[in-house]
């Protein structure tokens, strides 16, 4: 894998994509949340009776008119997915007071129905776990029952697939080779509740925009893409936001498009990549990634790691992880909406400084 290239485009994502069906791997978003305040005008702009929905307190039918329009994006998703490509779509419910009634509106719910209308097989998901310190996190009457709520600290990263698993082409069988994940990674990442996800985010806290876009934190799609694509594949984030999405293809080695309807974002996020320190974080994460791995070795008895993975030189535990690789980003540049990413070899320097168990004996 030598080069990605990633577009960042001004469009409107609830329409008809500027795109050939069958065009793209995996898609990774996070659409606008229905019934939350901060999104009403994105609703209230496509569909005026919204407005007048929520005026006269009608939350259940301004809900079902909000998703009668998100149902459009994931008609246009599942056209635009190679068959079996996967679509991963963070959403969070959303809690709202309308007349004096507080109830929840289970947005992943009707996202899973509209997935389903227009094709995709749900599939088994994840509740991110978000963790939160928040003394006003908890709704309701407090100490006295039973007028309390319990608290909303998750939100869900639906997995849905176009069809039956992908095949691979044979000129595909390296990349897949190289794409492989460490042992540890599987069993954590490949589980139904992610937890502790924030410190990425801290780390890769680049801009003030993200608070704009409610950006996710990278660790988001970064593992999803890892789990659900390989490198060289082309990635989608219809609602792109500050393009963490993109940065995450970046620093994984796949190629991307990220569309916003928000200029001033997509602005944003085409200067964001070529920023003096990006490379140097996105690089982190691929080192921190061996390190990871390496402080899992020392953990563990060396006659649980049965083979030797042969670009870096390590011990890991299966078969399938012998050709890993990982490629490290040697360069950034931009043209106009488009920018291309040159990688190399992580050099055995590198590795070297990720271990701390000399593996040259
Ligand atoms: C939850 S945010 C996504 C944030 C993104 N994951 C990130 O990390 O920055 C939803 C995004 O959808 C965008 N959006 C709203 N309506 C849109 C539309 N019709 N087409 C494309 N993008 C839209 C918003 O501007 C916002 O950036």
């Amino acid at each position: 894998m030598k080069a990605t290239t990633h577009r960042y485009i001004i469009g409107d994502s609830f329409k008809k994509l500027q795109m050939e069906d069958d065009t793209v791997d995996l898609v990774i978003t996070s659409p606008p949340y229905p019934m939350i305040e901060m999104w009403d005008h994105i609703w209230e702009s496509e569909e005026s009776s919204i407005t007048k929905h929520i005026a006269n307190n009608r939350g259940k039918q301004a809900w079902q008119a909000m998703h009668e329009i998100l149902d459009q994006s994931w008609s246009e998703a599942f056209r635009v997915l190679k068959p079996g490509g996967y679509a991963c779509i963070n959403i969070g419910d959303a809690t709202r007071t309308l007349d004096g009634r507080f109830q929840i509106y289970p947005n992943h719910s009707r996202i899973i129905q509209g997935c389903q209308d227009v094709g995709f097989d749900f599939l088994p998901s994840i509740i991110w776990r978000k963790p939160t310190n928040a003394p006003n996190k908890y709704m309701g009457s407090g100490m006295l029952p039973a007028g309390a709520y319990v608290t909303l600290e998750h939100e869900h990263i639906l997995i849905m697939r176009k069809g039956e698993r992908r095949v691979f082409a044979k000129a595909e069988k390296e990349r897949r080779s190289e794409s492989a994940l460490f042992w540890e990674e599987r069993n954590l990442w490949y589980s139904d509740l992610w937890t502790g996800i924030r410190g990425t985010q801290q780390r890769l806290n680049i801009s003030a925009l993200r608070k704009r876009s409610a950006s996710y934190p990278i660790d988001l799609p970064y593992r999803l893409m890892m789990m659900y694509s390989v490198a060289g594949d082309m990635v989608l984030d219809p609602f792109g936001g500050v393009g963490t999405t993109s940065l995450a293809a970046l620093a994984t080695g796949r190629n991307s498009i990220s569309i916003d309807v928000d200029d001033k974002l997509v602005s944003a996020s085409q200067k964001i990549p070529t920023k003096r320190d990006t490379k140097d974080k996105l690089n982190l994460l691929l080192t921190n990634r061996l390190r990871d791995h390496m402080a899992y070795v020392n953990k563990k008895d060396m006659l649980f790691f049965r083979y030797r993975n042969q670009p870096l030189g390590i011990p890991v535990k299966t078969m399938q992880e012998k050709y890993l690789n990982i490629y490290m980003i040697k360069s950034i540049s931009r043209a106009d909406e488009t920018v291309a990413a040159k990688y190399r070899k992580i050099k055995p320097t590198e590795i070297k400084e990720c271990l701390s168990i000399d593996i040259t004996e």
